[in-house]
């Protein structure tokens, strides 16, 4: 991860900063027309404040939410540091008419360890500021979505869905002994780099892990949330990190005993099924 970081500082030193050419005021959209996102073609005012003022800030974000390499939070910034722009600038969670409200500047820190530690930061101060001229800035150009209604949406069903996992699935499907799954070569067992909940929660003891997976920082291990164009939640779906991440590169490599294979998906099944039935109010 620290070496996607240094490869994207690397690219930002290549700034774009000379390409910039002063619209013609008044097109292609004033304020109260039709939703237009910015396009690529021509750097706009908007696309300038970002990548001088929004892009160095947000760096710090990249290692987790960009890229293939940043397996631990939602790729919201998109692959490459070129796609950042695009991506970020059409997802209302991010660019509204309500520059403040902003989910880059509302996230706050997050993603605690099994201590409670949070992991991620907060935008800084100077990144807040540049988060709400950039979006100020972009209102004067086209006409910004609403805020949407159903922020957070995505992580308040993860965490539903985490209320619905019960332990006595979690031993009847096998479940408990998924720690016990190995890796390629000599690497070990998962419970051998796992056991303090790192990245992931797969110590030797099977109600901590249980445990640990109900909460939000792991749940998206087991489930993902879909969403619509819109950005409003749609459904949950297996997300199967506990069985893709050894067949992608950068990790000791492993496939999943049939057994555990099987484990997964009849746990995440019998989980989605309470979940439906109790349209997402398990009691916690
Ligand atoms: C160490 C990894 C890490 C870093 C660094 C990090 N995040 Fe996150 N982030 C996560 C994880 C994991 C989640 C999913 C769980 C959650 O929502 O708390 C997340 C979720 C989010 C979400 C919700 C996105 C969605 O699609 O639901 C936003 C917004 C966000 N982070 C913003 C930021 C910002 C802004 C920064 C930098 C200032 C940052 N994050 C840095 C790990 C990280
Ligand atoms: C030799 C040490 C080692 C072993 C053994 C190991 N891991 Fe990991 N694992 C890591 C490291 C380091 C990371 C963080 C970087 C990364 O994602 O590759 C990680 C991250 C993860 C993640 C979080 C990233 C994501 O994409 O969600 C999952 C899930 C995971 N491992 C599953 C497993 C499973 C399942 C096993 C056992 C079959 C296992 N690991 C065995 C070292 C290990």
């Amino acid at each position: 991860m620290n070496r996607l970081i240094g490869a994207l500082f690397l690219m930002s030193v290549a700034g774009c900063v000379g390409d910039y050419q002063p619209g013609t005021p008044g097109t292609p959209g004033t304020p109260g027309t039709a939703p237009r996102p910015p396009g690529p073609a021509q750097m706009t005012e908007g696309q300038t404040v970002f990548n001088n003022q929004v892009k160095p800030e947000i760096t710090v974000c990249a290692g987790c939410h960009s890229g293939g390499g940043a397996s631990q939070g939602p790729k919201w910034m998109g692959a490459a540091q070129t796609d950042w722009y695009l991506t970020i600038a059409t997802d209302a969670r991010f660019v509204n008419v309500e520059p403040a409200s902003s989910e880059i500047i509302t996230k706050g820190a997050h993603y605690p360890d099994a201590m409670g530690k949070m992991q991620a930061p907060a935008i800084s101060q100077a990144g807040k500021d540049a988060v709400v001229l950039w979006v100020t800035t972009e209102a004067k150009a086209w006409a910004l979505p609403k805020k949407p209604v159903l922020q957070n949406f995505a992580s308040k069903e993860l965490e539903k869905f985490g209320n619905c996992m019960q332990l006595a699935d979690w031993t009847s499907t096998g479940m408990n002994t998924f720690q016990d799954q190995s890796t390629g070569g000599d690497a070990g067992a998962c419970k051998s780099c796992h056991q303090t909940g790192l990245y992931v929660m797969l110590s030797a003891d099977a109600t901590a892990n249980f445990n640990a997976f109900k909460r939000p920082q792991y749940v998206g291990k087991l489930a993902a949330a879909l969403s619509f164009a819109d950005g409003s939640f749609r459904d949950l779906t297996a997300a199967n990190r506990l069985r893709d991440r050894g067949i992608e590169a950068g990790h000791p490599p492993y496939t999943l005993t049939q057994a555990r294979d099987t484990a997964l998906k009849n746990f995440y099944d019998l989980t989605y099924q309470r979940y439906k039935a109790n349209m997402g109010n398990c009691p916690p």
